[in-house]
């Protein structure tokens, strides 16, 4: 099997948990990465922020309202965003009861103790740094992070972890600071602009509702960062028909809230 992290040809898509198992657990909680494990699952995603006081978390919205109890417990602080709270602040926030009451409790979790949890279950990490436009030089103190985490060492930049964003600067600032780490740019970009943005990713992911056979092709046909087939990983697909439709079209990875359907679906 290939080191890298994707599939080789003609064998079935890398099937990634996205948010954890979300479909099943609350998204980006410590608890949807251990079900991705039991579940069987190496590979989870998820999405980095930065709070007031500089600390990162995982949490995908720009606000807290969505998946915490930030609305109640803190009443006057509209719109609750990420970046204005500090992380003391966020780690007494449920990120659990939304989901149903057995999650109450579940926290947002750092992105150190993510990335603790992730190394303990022995999974894999694609991790995304969500709105980087927000936040000035996070790239520095993500890479900071991995590599005081141990995750800057050869075996988990050859196998165990890929940084990807839509924003295509931040994905060139992973890229120029640490050339040895694999990375991906979200999107759909124009195939006339994939050859400028293989000089610094060697993933291109995109939404899975806007590809076709020819696309995926004309991405794998070109070389990435390190050299290799620039690799092509389609999001969201939580359905049977969506990742049968993906497979065909030659993808190398699914990013789901459901794997456990996409496996069945692909294998
Ligand atoms: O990993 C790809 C996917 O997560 C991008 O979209 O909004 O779920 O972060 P979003
Ligand atoms: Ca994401």
């Amino acid at each position: 099997a290939s080191e890298r992290p994707a599939a080789a040809v003609n064998s079935a898509p890398l099937v990634i948990a996205h948010r954890g198992a979300s479909g099943y657990a609350p998204e980006n909680t410590l608890a949807a990465v251990d079900l991705a494990g039991r579940m069987g699952f190496a590979w989870v995603e998820t999405d980095v922020q930065r709070t007031r006081d500089g600390e990162l978390v995982v949490v995908h919205d720009e606000t807290l309202a969505r998946t915490t109890d930030a609305e109640q417990r803190f009443p006057g602080r509209a719109p609750w965003r990420v970046r204005d709270f500090t992380a003391a602040e966020i780690a007494t926030l449920d990120a659990g009861g939304w989901f149903g009451p057995r999650w109450a409790g579940a926290r947002v979790p750092t992105l150190r103790e993510y990335l603790s949890r992730v190394e303990r279950n022995g999974q894999r990490l694609l991790l995304e740094i969500k709105r980087p436009e927000l936040y000035p030089g996070i790239e520095r103190d993500i890479l900071l992070t991995l590599g005081e985490e141990g995750w800057l060492d050869r075996s988990h930049t050859r196998r165990g972890l890929v940084v990807q964003s839509f924003g295509a600067d931040s994905v060139r600032a992973v890229h120029r600071q640490r050339p040895d780490v694999v990375t991906g740019l979200l999107g759909n970009p124009a195939v006339a602009e994939l050859p400028s943005y293989a000089a610094f990713t060697d993933q291109i992911n995109p939404s899975h509702t806007r590809i076709t056979a020819d696309y995926v092709a004309a991405v794998q046909r070109l070389r990435g960062a390190h050299g290799e087939p620039l690799r092509v990983h389609v999001w969201t697909v939580n359905d049977a028909a969506g990742a049968e439709r993906a497979e065909a079209f030659g993808v190398d990875g699914i990013i789901t809230d459901r794997p456990d359907v996409v496996r069945d679906a692909v294998r």
